[in-house]
């Protein structure tokens, strides 16, 4: 995949990865991108929120992934990054292209046009992310669904009007009534991607770990599609019970 094969109504599945292990396995599957979000101090750092989230540490990551992945991979620019002065900003982004994302993907716009529009004219490719950004968890207070009112649903569509101007490529729009999602999927030229969002932005995006079952959380918009965590604990408890009553390690896993 590259940029321009991100189209409209083209059914685009993108499922967030962290490490070499899943990016091989990921790299068997047609999804036709991948996120190395900052979920990632959430999901495997056992953080509360993604504002702990580094530069340093998603670019670990996507090197990591890059390994395993050969597809598009999208990265996660994180909490604060566009905040800093220009040459550390860049230094950030720089980091994430060269550990081996194909595009950068920014939280909430408000502010910070000037930066999108600078990496885009140098050849950074953007995705914008609307509604529910959550970096912006402390001023939100709290992972709550967006734009269910008049003011904040004209904020939303007019955010990711403005990200479609300046260059991006793509919108991911995370927790919003599927309605907005909706006109807002109706009104850009370049595609969505939901999650949270209902069934009409032009793809779907979701947590790994939660859609094979291997967090324990119950979201509405996740559909489990496996019970990893569940077959994870079981897996484990067999192999302490065979240890136990000396079933493991039998002759065809010992060498002579
Ligand atoms: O970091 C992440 O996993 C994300 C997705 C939820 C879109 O931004």
């Amino acid at each position: 995949m590259n940029i321009t094969d991100f189209r409209k109504n083209n059914s685009i599945s993108m499922v967030t990865c962290y490490d070499y292990t899943f990016a091989k396995v990921l790299d068997k599957t047609d999804v036709d991108c991948v996120l190395v979000g900052d979920s990632v101090a959430m999901v495997i750092y056992g953080e509360e929120s993604t504002t702990y989230a580094t530069p340093k540490m998603i670019a670990r990551h996507v090197k990591a992934v890059r390994k395993g992945y050969r597809g598009f991979i999208v990265a996660d620019l994180p909490f604060l990054s566009l905040q800093k002065n220009q040459t550390d900003f860049l230094q950030d982004v720089r980091r994430l292209i060269n550990a081996g994302a194909s595009a950068v993907k920014i939280e909430g716009l408000t502010g910070s046009e000037d930066r999108v529009k600078l990496l885009v004219d140098s050849g950074v490719p953007v995705v914008g992310h609307v509604g529910l950004t959550p970096q912006f968890v402390n001023s939100f207070g709290g992972f709550k669904v967006q734009g269910r009112d008049q003011k904040k649903k004209e904020f939303i569509t007019e955010e990711a009007k403005v990200f479609e101007e300046l260059g991006a490529f793509m919108v991911v729009i995370e927790c919003v009534p599927t309605e907005l999602s909706k006109s807002i999927s109706e009104c850009l030229k370049i595609p969505t991607v939901g999650i949270g969002a209902g069934s009409h932005t032009d793809g779907q995006v979701l947590v790994l770990h939660d859609l094979l079952g291997l967090t324990e959380h119950k979201f509405r918009f996740v559909k489990k599609y496996e019970d990893l965590f569940k077959r994870s604990v079981e897996g484990v408890q067999t192999f302490k019970e065979e240890v136990k009553e000396k079933l493991f390690p039998k002759e065809e896993n010992s060498f002579q």
